[in-house]
């Protein structure tokens, strides 16, 4: 952290400074907090548009958007109409993803403990790809299909034994682990050759994630040389590397692109000799740096000798991040984007924990006071998807910015959705 100005590259595509002020997608963020409130998230759509298009250019057809990163309907609709398909990991995902028009034949569908009825509806829908990821699985595709159903398009997930360089949540590849068939035993040998040969199943290809907020491409070489021979000798069409490319939060981290990290796969894929068809599910690095939260600063309190503490009308029920990761954020005034920030201070939420931390070490202009709006950068992905109603807090309004316009796509939970549920 220093005490500069935000580092601009951490901002949505769009964003500028007009007069001082933060405008994304030609709407300035103060007047956007005026109309819809705080907290709330502002999404760049150019932005996402742009990833999306990126995504698709670089790994052609097939390439999903993980759609666990950021879901609502507005963003089902940018990735398809991108040309994207959707990587859903839950039932409840893939009802979001089809009540924005997402054909199911459009649709991935993950998950390390699918349900026969979640499996029936990925069926009938016309699902693209089944992502299959346990012997147990496949006895329910197996029921199904003998019940009447078709035999879906599968790919297995193979967990590869590869520890990613980064947070031991975000680790899926690791020999201890709930994801995959590991190559460890002969599991998945044994998981391809009954998929090969299965009625049940159309056997399309492997599939290895390793984890998420990976920068170590290495990692991804690895995973890729120790599941090539698998590949190569199931005649495998498909392989997808899952998502997991790491996005710069704070300053000085540097990202890839994502056509420089398919370039990156690519090669590895080439030099371990497999022919099949790459594919991959970015999720974070597609919506990660397209919006900020919004924040209404209310108590600016300072403890003598120890530090400042800020308080925003938020904390971990829209950004558990922090607290389940170590995640850094930086933070800055949307009034005065492009002053120096010399006031060191800890941005809290209003939940009640100590844990409650925005932003850990914040840097912030001198005169910040209560009142102000306070905006967190990169909060695109795994914010508002994470979001609880911890405290009873009411989740917040999601806002897409484009071309001087700002679009509520999620409404601000109200205190009867609170009560929605309670029937006692
Ligand atoms: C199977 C799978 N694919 C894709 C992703 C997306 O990863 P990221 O958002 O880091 O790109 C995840 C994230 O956990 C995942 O589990």
């Amino acid at each position: 952290m220093s005490s500069k100005a935000i580092e601009w590259g951490l901002l949505p595509d769009t964003a500028e400074s007009v007069d001082g002020r933060l405008v994304i997608g030609g709407c300035d963020v103060i007047d956007v907090v005026e109309e819809f409130g705080t907290p709330v998230f502002i999404y760049d759509e150019e932005h996402l548009r742009r990833r999306c298009r990126e995504a698709v250019a670089a790994f052609g057809e097939g390439v999903a958007y993980a759609s666990k990163a950021f879901l609502c309907k507005a963003m089902a609709k940018v990735a398809h109409e991108a040309g994207m398909h959707i990587d859903v990991a839950t039932s409840g995902e893939m009802h979001v993803a089809l009540a924005a028009g997402v054909p199911g034949g459009r649709l991935v569908f993950h998950g390390n403990n699918k349900s026969s009825d979640e499996l029936a509806t990925a069926i009938d829908v016309g699902i693209n790809r089944i992502v299959v990821d346990s012997f147990d699985e496949m006895d329910r595709i197996d029921a199904l299909v003998a019940a009447g159903r078709p035999a879906p398009h599968i790919l297995l997930r193979i967990n590869p034994g590869i520890e990613a360089h980064t947070h031991e949540y975000l680790q899926t590849g690791v020999p201890d682990s709930k994801f995959g068939f590991p190559l460890t035993d002969g599991i998945a040998a044994q998981a391809i050759d009954r998929a090969v040969t299965s009625v049940s199943m159309q056997y399309q290809g492997l599939h290895a994630h390793i984890g998420s907020q990976v920068f170590d491409v290495d990692s991804y070489g690895r995973a890729i040389e120790a599941v090539a021979r698998f590949v190569k000798e199931s005649n495998a069409d498909e392989f997808s590397i899952g998502g997991g490319l790491g996005v710069a939060y704070v300053e000085g981290e540097e990202a890839d692109s994502i056509t420089t990290w398919a370039d990156r796969i690519f090669n590895a894929v080439t030099a371990s000799g497999i022919s099949a068809r790459v594919l991959a599910e970015p999720g974070r690095s597609i919506v990660a740096q397209a919006a900020v939260t919004a924040y209404t600063i209310g108590t600016i309190k300072v403890v003598p000798n120890v530090r400042t503490y800020v308080a925003v009308d938020g904390g971990i029920s829209e950004n558990p991040r922090p607290v389940l990761y170590g995640s850094g954020y930086e933070a800055m005034l949307p009034r005065s984007s492009d002053s120096d920030r010399p006031l060191r201070a800890r941005i809290v939420g209003k939940h009640c924990e100590s844990g409650d931390i925005i932003v850990r070490e914040a840097d912030l202009p001198a005169d910040v006071k209560v009142g102000d709006t306070l905006c967190t950068p990169v909060t695109g992905a795994y914010g508002h998807s994470m979001a609880s109603n911890y405290n009873k807090v009411a989740r917040p309004a999601v806002v897409f910015v484009c071309d001087g316009e700002a679009r509520l796509v999620v409404e601000r939970e109200t205190m009867d959705d609170l009560l929605a549920k309670d029937v006692g």
